[in-house]
């Protein structure tokens, strides 16, 4: 399925807004959150690397994976390994940053698993995992027949886009939880920071929201951009 609009301009408007986003979860977590450590007594800034990774990685990287077929002026092959190596760092970038979550409470002792956010985001992690290692048997090494690649093509995409529309909704679902505790221990309700986490999260999905209108998007006939040829 293809909607009645050129690929190339759809994507620019992604990238732009994934470096707005990434932007804004930077100053939200080092100006006004007090930055960003692995090892450090105040087990925040250990926290805070999870909204930076998550988002920077596996929303902001791992989409750009996904637009890199429809943006990229390159032969398909090259395009191929480009997609497959965003995946990859934005799959490991997302591990971390669900490792530094856990690490986080560890060593705030405060329970694991307890909310939807927590749930959803063990899945997304889960099923992102899975469709790398089939994508990259099926597609890339040691590579499928044709008629396996030909018949796992269609879910390779479905299967990605579903998994992708759940990393952005459970994002969403982190930056409500994380401001909702921070304004039930004081802070202001319609503050600076109130503002610049929902605005944030909206630039989240519109993010997500082009990069998915990306892949329903045209190219010119002669571009050899298209899915279909992984
Ligand atoms: C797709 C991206 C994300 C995934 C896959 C994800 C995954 C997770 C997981 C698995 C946990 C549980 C850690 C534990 O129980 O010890 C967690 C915790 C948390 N995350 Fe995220 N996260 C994502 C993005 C975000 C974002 C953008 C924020 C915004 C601040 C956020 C806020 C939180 C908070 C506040 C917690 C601690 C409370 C809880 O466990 O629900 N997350 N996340």
């Amino acid at each position: 399925m293809a909607i009645g609009v050129k690929a190339l301009p759809i994507s620019y408007v992604a990238h732009v807004l994934g470096i707005v986003a990434a932007i804004l979860v930077l100053i939200w977590n080092i100006s006004f959150r007090g930055g960003l450590a692995w090892e450090a007594t105040n087990k925040n800034l250990i926290f805070n690397l999870h909204p930076v990774l998550m988002l920077i990685g596996l929303i902001i990287i791992g989409g750009e994976a996904i637009i890199s077929y429809k943006s990229l002026p390159l032969k398909k092959p090259e395009k191929k390994l480009v997609h497959l190596i965003l995946h990859a760092i934005a799959l490991i970038l997302g591990i971390l940053g669900v490792y530094l979550a856990f690490k986080f409470h560890n060593e705030s002792n405060i329970a694991n698993l307890y909310s939807l956010h927590s749930w959803l985001g063990i899945g997304v992690i889960v099923l992102y995992g899975i469709q790398w290692i089939y994508g990259f048997l099926v597609f890339f090494y040691p590579g499928g027949t044709s008629a396996i690649r030909s018949e796992s093509l269609p879910w390779h995409v479905l299967f990605g886009t579903f998994v992708y529309i759940l990393a952005v909704a459970t994002a969403t679902l982190g930056y409500l939880e994380k401001l909702t505790f921070l304004q039930s221990t004081g802070l202001a309700k319609y503050g600076p920071e109130a503002f610049l986490v929902n605005f944030t999260a909206i630039v989240t999905i519109l993010f997500g929201t082009f990069v998915i209108l990306t892949t329903l998007s045209q190219t010119p006939p002669e571009d050899d951009y298209s899915y279909s040829a992984i």
